[in-house]
């Protein structure tokens, strides 16, 4: 609605102003009170214009629904349509390509597939580039494969147990060799599990030789002979991973019987050329005394003589014959095992006895003895000659070692874990690495002629171990050190 005052002009004026100019018809139509009498600007009414509006509502809101109602269908059906443009475009060809790679992933779908190229678009780009890639991992894929064949063969192909071992000792890949060798129950295999308790260190003990492997971080091996006189040279190579640690290790063993038992045939075909050569030795050891006894009985069987001097010459005939006799004993000790006859005996006694034996000669040769015996060593169930003879032997190579100048002869006994362990070390020259292989042979020798048969440490060794014990050497510049480890009674 809209209102506007009506105001009196000099126009009006003409009509209403003076009552008494006004048209006779103006007055009767609107009579006299209010009609007339005006003055220029006064407000003699309100102009108003009114339109009902709820029709003009209605038109619009129809308006707008309707409009609204075209909008909402040409946008629904604009995403309709570009919804399956896209989909059809790239929703599609992407679901497709992203379900054949999970299955290459997973190991479902082939690698060596090609995907049909519909577009020339990226869609088109990405599948042509999933073909090659695709190809491309075949290929690589064929390649490993080859590979892992060619390796497996080597792997299977070597006729030595091999495998590969984990740090926890259980077996990654092992050949077949190898899985013999498990079945045979040979005991250096890793079949036990990896726990410290079952690491023994005084044998060939896998799970130690593990360790050190993985500690040391350097390849291990151990000679190793089975129960039933099967050899093996066991090596554990160390695989590093970029840090250097050791993550697995290869497990190589080598079936070295064969070498040994030429290495043994070599020894003996050494042994009977020594057998040769001590011939001379021998002849010569028994040629000396019997030399002094042809004379003596000459001299007895065509010589007057009077009682004293025929004890002499009968004295020098009893000398001559027992070392003699000793020489035949000594070889017959060397070719025979004769049995022991064992009875408890105090080592520390024995010891004193073969020193009152090699007291003159110990002392002309101006050669201290330092004793450490201990009193802690009980009886020991032993042939006390034959041990007696092993002490005299190595005594006496040690007086002979330190032939010519003054020195010292150490001799100690000590109980040590169920063992008692005797030790002879001398000040004596020591000996050299190429003699040391060779000292316990029989009739190996490094002394003149007549002056050693070279059965002194080989009857030694074979008394000693007799007496189910052992005989060691260690060696250097400054002496010798022989030890003898014998098993107390229980
Ligand atoms: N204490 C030692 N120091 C240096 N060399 C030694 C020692 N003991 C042994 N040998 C070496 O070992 C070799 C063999 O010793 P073994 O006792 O078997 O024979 P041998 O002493 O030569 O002769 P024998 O039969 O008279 O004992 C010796 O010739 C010597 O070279
Ligand atoms: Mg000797």
């Amino acid at each position: 609605m809209r209102a506007s005052p009506i105001i009196t002009e000099t126009e009006c004026l003409k009509c209403h102003g003076d009552l008494s100019q006004a048209p006779r018809g103006l007055i009767k139509r609107y009579g006299l009170k209010n009609s007339f009498e005006w003055k220029e600007g006064d407000i003699i009414g309100v102009e108003t214009v009114a339109i009902p509006l709820a029709v003009a509502l209605s038109e619009i809101r129809g308006i707008a629904i309707s409009t609204f109602i075209f909008a909402f269908a040409t946008l629904l059906f604009l995403f309709i349509s570009l919804q399956g443009a896209f989909w059809s475009l790239v929703s599609r060809p992407l679901t497709k390509l992203t379900t054949i790679f999970n299955g290459i992933v997973k190991g479902t779908e082939p690698l060596n597939q090609y995907l049909p190229i519909n577009s020339k678009d990226e869609i088109g780009e990405l599948t042509d580039s999933f073909n090659q890639m695709a190809k491309h991992l075949y290929n690589a894929q064929e390649d490993l494969k080859k590979n892992a064949e060619t390796l497996r063969s080597i792997f299977e192909g070597i006729s030595d147990p091999l495998a590969l071992v984990n740090p926890d000792c259980s077996l990654e890949i092992t050949n077949q060799a190898y899985r013999e060798w498990v079945a045979k129950g040979v005991s250096a295999v890793f079949t036990k599990e990896c726990h410290a308790e079952n690491c023994d260190a005084d044998t060939l003990c896998l799970i130690c030789f593990l360790e050190k492997v993985m500690r040391e971080k350097r390849a291990v091996s151990e000679y190793w002979e089975d129960y039933d006189g099967q050899f093996y040279y066991v090596h554990l190579y160390p695989i590093s991973d970029d840090m250097g640690n050791v993550i697995k290790a290869i497990h190589y063993v080598k079936d070295i019987t064969d070498k040994k038992q030429i290495e043994e045939h070599m020894r003996r075909a050494e042994k009977l050329a020594a057998v040769g050569q001590l011939s001379a030795g021998v002849a010569h050891e028994i040629n000396n005394p019997l030399g002094g006894i042809k004379l003596c009985f000459n001299n007895l069987m065509t010589t007057e003589m009077d009682e004293d001097t025929k004890r002499m010459h009968v004295d020098v005939i009893n000398v001559g014959l027992a070392r003699i006799q000793d020489i035949v004993k000594q070889l017959l000790d060397f070719s025979k095992k004769s049995s022991l006859s064992v009875s408890p005996v105090s080592i520390n006694g024995l010891i004193e006895n073969v020193l009152m034996l090699t007291d003159y000669l110990i002392s002309k040769k101006e050669i201290r003895v330092a004793k450490d015996l201990s009193t802690d060593i009980p009886e020991m169930m032993v042939d006390q000659n034959k041990m007696e003879q092993v002490f005299l032997n190595i005594i006496l190579n040690a007086v002979q070692a330190m032939d010519g100048k003054p020195g010292t002869l150490a001799i100690g006994t000590l109980s040590d874990n169920g063992y008692c362990e005797i030790s002879f070390t001398d000040t004596g020259q020591g000996i050299p690495e190429e003699v040391l292989l060779y000292i316990f042979d029989p009739f190996f020798t490094t002394k003149p002629v007549g002056e050693g048969t070279g059965l002194g440490l080989s009857v030694s060794k074979s008394i000693v171990e007799q007496h189910n014990g052992k005989i060691t050497v260690e060696t250097s510049e400054k002496g010798t050190r022989f030890t003898v480890r014998l098993p107390m009674p229980e």
